[in-house]
C-alpha cells in the first residue's frame, strides 16, 4: 500500500523534508546541468529519480549535500544529508567496520556515547558484531550496509543515494533496497531517502519516483506505473 503523498492528515501544516527551487548549475560556461529545477520530498520516505546519463541526477545530489554549490535557486532542509555512493571503496576509509563508522560522528561524544552510538549503527544495519572486521573482508553488500552505517552514525537524516546498488548482485540488491526501505518506514523517526536509479525494477520499493531529464525533475508517479511507461513492450505487441 503505498502512503499518500502529501504530508500528514491533520491541520497544521508540516515543512516537507526537502524542497529545491529554481536551482542552477552549470560544470562550464557552456551547457548548465541544472536549469530552473524544481524538487519537492513531501514526506519522509523513500523517494527515486531515475533519468537518462548526463541529465544531471548526481549534479543535483551534490547541491543537495552541499558539495556543490547552485548559481542560482535555494535548498530548503531541516535535515542533515549524507551521500552514499555506487562504489563503497571510494567511501569507507579506514581499515576495520568498527573505526569507519566512528569517522563520521560528532565530535564531543565521550567513548561510552561512541561505542554505544556504534554498535546501534551497526545493529540497524544488520551488521551487529562486525566493529573489529577488517573493511576488505566484507561483501559488496555488506560494505554498502556499513556505508549507510556510518550516514546513520553521523546523526544524517537525509539520505542521498547515487546508484547504490549498480555494483551489486541480485541478493545483495535486495538486502540494501530493503534496509533503506524499512529505515524510510519505521514507526520512530523515519528517514528520507533520495535514490537514483538505473535499475527499474527497484521503482517498486519507493513512495514515489520522477523522471530527470535535461537538469529538470518531472512529477511523482508511483513506482511501479514509472517502470511500466519506461519498460519497453516486447516485439510485436501493439502499444496501447
Ligand atoms: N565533474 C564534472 N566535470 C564536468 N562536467 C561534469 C562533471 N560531472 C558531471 N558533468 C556534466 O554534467 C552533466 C550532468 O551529469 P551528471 O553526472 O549529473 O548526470 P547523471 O544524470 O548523474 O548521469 P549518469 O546516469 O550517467 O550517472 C553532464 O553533461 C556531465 O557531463
Ligand atoms: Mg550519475
Amino acid at each position: 500500500m503505498i502512503p499518500p503523498l502529501t504530508g500528514d492528515a491533520g491541520l497544521r501544516p508540516v515543512p516537507p523534508p526537502l524542497l529545491v527551487e529554481g536551482l542552477s548549475f552549470a560544470w562550464a560556461d557552456d551547457r548548465p546541468a541544472l536549469q530552473g529545477c524544481r524538487l519537492r520530498i513531501p514526506a519522509p520516505g523513500l523517494w527515486m529519480l531515475v533519468g537518462s546519463n548526463g541529465s544531471g541526477k548526481s549534479t543535483l545530489l551534490r547541491l543537495i549535500a552541499g558539495l556543490l554549490q547552485p548559481s542560482a535557486g535555494s535548498i530548503r532542509t531541516g535535515l542533515r544529508p549524507a551521500l552514499v555512493f555506487q562504489n563503497p571503496d571510494h567511501q569507507l576509509l579506514l581499515p576495520s567496520c568498527g573505526s569507519d563508522v566512528q569517522l563520521g560522528m560528532p565530535q564531543g561524544l565521550t567513548a561510552a556515547e561512541r561505542s554505544e552510538r556504534l554498535q546501534q549503527a551497526l545493529a540497524q544495519v544488520g551488521l551487529e558484531g562486525l566493529a573489529g572486521r577488517p573493511i576488505h573482508t566484507l561483501s559488496g553488500g555488506q560494505k554498502q550496509r556499513l556505508a549507510i552505517a556510518g550516514a546513520l552514525a553521523s546523526e544524517a537524516s537525509l539520505l542521498l543515494l547515487d546508484e547504490p546498488t549498480a555494483l551489486l548482485d541480485p541478493a545483495s540488491q535486495q538486502e540494501v533496497v530493503g534496509l533503506i526501505s524499512r529505515l524510510c518506514r519505521r514507526r520512530e523517526a523515519p528517514l528520507t531517502a533520495l535514490w537514483i536509479t538505473h535499475r527499474l525494477e527497484e521503482l517498486h520499493h519507493c513512495q514515489g519516483a520522477a523522471r530527470m531529464e535535461a537538469g529538470q525533475v518531472g512529477p511523482w508517479q508511483e513506482g511501479a506505473a514509472l517502470h511500466r511507461q519506461l519498460t519497453p513492450l516486447p516485439a510485436g505487441r501493439a502499444d496501447g
